[in-house]
């Protein structure tokens, strides 16, 4: 994939002489004196990549692994990562050469271009050329002297899934031998942005609902408590329940606006807002908010734990902040595998040499186990979900929207019952229980669409679509195929709302900034009820099946992560263990400035501004005539970054700038532009306001 504006550098081959002329001397120094250790020897379970898969020496990385092979030859010594990767080695100061081959791995069939870093104690020592699959291996030898922290990293133009070769990498040392390590955390040089005690509506300014649909929406205001928020000119039809903050009622037959005045008011101040009620055929006005339960509960998740999720949401206030859908991802379930027609239509698929994208994990869990369907043809939850209209009601009552999942194919990615046959029973059903989403998650219907044409892509969300359409209730459709066949140009068109761009994020920078930084070819289709959904929100703590940890992304990485998301108009939904957010995920979270460009009602795609090789900007127009601006630095180290307005924007004139993180006036801004240092993989994020003279 070409990223435009950056320019491809042509391969190199032979030696690197990233320091001049003492890089070449000891280049050409034959043998070092000291203890010669093999990287790949070390434990490579340190290195953080952007899948989940863990890489083994001698092979390719990537659950799909096979043999090292760079340049036409294949290679014993070694290990592979994929996407954009990082290894970190303590060393003692005493280690005195770094040695390899790098190059993009053959074994996988996609074409992919990496590029391979060396940093020593935070500065870059060594940058290679952009390599492609197919292009021989480069040889690097670089000085150690006086390093202990160094760390090997392989950087990715978008792809998440390219493959990056270290072959026959070892470090000459007089010391002691390197130890693979987890980075440091890194304190956080810049605390969030303390929440304002004044209260602020935080409500989206423009919610769709279908004619003669139920709507439900909960009115969020942030600020100290006591608060007290009164609701008027509520249409005929609908009402107001102050305990639990929300507005309900069914939309007319007739297609229009319905204005509500919303105010709030405490001992710190009063503010006053409208929330147009937009009685149409578009859904999801501005890009949905909230939780889902994937990263943090996947297999495990139950009715339980999602009401503490929600009860979570609530307690920290995030409700407030706009965080209120509550999204129960895979495994609600049962886990068929012994169905047997499920099973028949799986072997008689796979015999034909397909492969569907399923997980192939034994049923361990008797939770699961159980009928996919009822006499009737019903999908039934698991034992886990003993009640789904008591938890979507109990959901509802507290002002949430609840979501759920499925997949086009007979079995979900983890391997539960999918829709594939029962479309119209599915969609009447979830609509019975009471949801608001639905995320169809294309897996195993890997097996039913072989060519990946177009319209094969298209046909099983066209069937959801539809029949979701034709249910009683709105239900936002989200569709999970990573991307295929241009999503982005008919997701709109068979009934979604929001789509994902790409593969599973996890909590790596490889894997946040090959989402958020590239595809914004697919960014025109930003507009009301149509969102590219760039995956879900690394902040708090992840892990499979509540075995938890805090995200691995730096305090830069998180802002850099979340503006993005803001700026280009993602889905904002947050994968971290919503009960074990600490006070600085949920203050980060409770940025409502940073939200509010999400949310902003205009609805406008951010554009993509080049700086430089390693800085850019992304701008994106508000309602009202204000401006969002991230800049970015993907450096490995901090970078200065000086930019004019008049370079981001057609529109002459002052600015006056307001820092998002700080939530004041912009440090280093003047009235027509920006000067100053980003940190390595960090962002500055603005709002630009015209400078109107008093
Ligand atoms: C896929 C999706 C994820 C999640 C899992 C559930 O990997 O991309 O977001 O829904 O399936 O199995």
């Amino acid at each position: 994939m070409k990223t435009p504006g950056l320019p491809y550098r042509p391969l190199q081959r032979g030696l690197k002489y990233p320091l001049g002329l003492a890089a070449l001397v000891l280049a050409l120094t034959a043998r070092l004196p000291g203890t010669e250790t093999r990287v790949d020897a070390l434990d490579l379970r340190e290195i953080m990549q952007s899948d989940w898969s863990v890489s083994k020496a001698g092979q390719a990385g990537g659950r799909i692994g096979g043999p090292l092979r760079v340049g036409g030859k294949t290679f014993a010594a070694g290990f592979g990562t994929v996407g954009g990767s990082r290894l970190e080695l303590a060393l003692d100061g005493r280690a005195e050469q770094f040695r390899a081959l790098t190059g993009a791995d053959e074994t996988s069939g996609w074409l992919t271009t990496v590029r391979f870093l060396l940093v020593g104690d935070g500065r870059v020592i060594y940058r290679g050329p952009w390599q492609q699959r197919g292009g021989p291996a480069v040889t690097v030898v670089v000085p150690l002297t006086g390093i202990r922290r160094l760390v090997l990293v392989a950087d990715v133009r978008g792809e998440a899934h390219a493959r990056a070769d270290w072959l026959e990498p070892v470090i000459i040392h007089a010391g002691d031998a390197p130890v693979a390590v987890a980075p440091r955390p890194e304190p956080d040089a810049l605390p969030p942005v303390a929440p304002s005690p004044s209260p602020r509506i935080n409500t989206p300014a423009r919610v769709g609902v279908r004619p003669g649909h139920p709507f439900l929406q909960r009115v969020n205001v942030s600020g100290a408590r006591p608060l007290r928020i009164t609701v008027e000119a509520l249409p005929a039809g609908f009402t107001y329940d102050p305990e639990h903050q929300v507005i309900r009622g069914t939309a007319p037959a007739a297609k229009g606006e319905l204005i509500v005045k919303l105010r709030a008011e405490n001992a710190h101040g009063r503010v006053a807002g409208e929330l147009a009620i937009v009685v149409g055929d578009t859904l999801a006005l501005t890009p949905p908010m909230g939780w889902s339960s994937w990263y943090c509960m996947s297999g495990k998740v139950s009715d339980v734990w999602v009401r503490e999720a929600a009860a979570a949401l609530l307690r920290t206030g995030l409700a407030d902040h706009g965080w209120t859908y509550v999204n129960l991802d895979d495994f609600w379930m049962t886990r068929p595998l012994a169905d047997s027609a499920i099973l028949q239509r799986l072997r008689e698929r796979e015999a034909t040499g397909r492969v569907a994208g399923y997980y192939k994990v034994p049923d361990h869990d008797p939770a699961l186990r159980g009928e996919a369907r009822d006499a009737q043809g019903r999908i039934r939850p698991n034992a886990r979900f003993p009640d789904m209209p008591a938890l979507t009601a109990w959901l509802h009552e507290q002002g949430f929207r609840a979501g759920l999942y499925s997949s086009p194919g007979v079995l979900t990615c983890g391997g539960c019952t999918g829709s594939f046959g029962h479309e119209t029973e599915d969609a009447a059903q979830f609509a019975g229980w009471g949801f608001d989403l639905l995320k169809y998650d294309w897996c195993s219907y890997y097996l039913e669409a072989p060519g990946l044409e177009r319209a094969e892509c298209m046909r099983p969300y066209e069937r959801m679509g539809a029949a979701l359409r034709a249910q009683p209730r709105d239900i936002v459709f989200s569709l999970c195929q990573y991307g295929l066949g241009a999503v982005e140009t008919w997701g709109a068109a068979v009934g979604g709302q929001l789509w994902r761009t790409g593969a599973d994020l996890n909590d790596t920078w490889g894997a946040i900034s090959a989402a958020g930084f590239f595809g914004e070819e697919r960014d025109p289709a930003t507009g009301p009820g149509s969102w590219n959904d760039l995956d879900m929100l690394m902040i708090g703590q992840i892990g499979m099946n509540r075995k938890l940890h805090e995200v691995r992304l730096t305090p830069d990485e998180r802002r850099t992560h979340f503006a993005l998301w803001c700026l280009r108009g993602s889905p904002l939904l947050l994968a971290g263990d919503a009960a074990s957010l600490d006070a600085a995920a949920i203050a980060f979270l409770s940025n409502d400035e940073a939200i509010a460009v999400n949310q902003d009602p205009l609805a406008r795609p951010a554009r993509r501004v080049v700086l430089s090789e390693t800085t850019e900007a992304w701008v994106r127009p508000l309602a009202g005539g204000a401006v969002a601006v991230g800049l970015f630095n993907r450096d490995e180290e901090a970078a200065e970054v000086h930019v004019a307005w008049s370079q981001l924007m057609s529109e002459s004139g002052a600015w006056r700038a307001h820092d998002l993180w700080r939530g004041g006036p912009a440090g280093g801004a003047t009235a027509t532009g920006w000067s100053g240092t980003v940190p390595r993989h960090g962002v500055v994020f603005l709002r630009l306001e015209r400078n109107v003279p008093p």
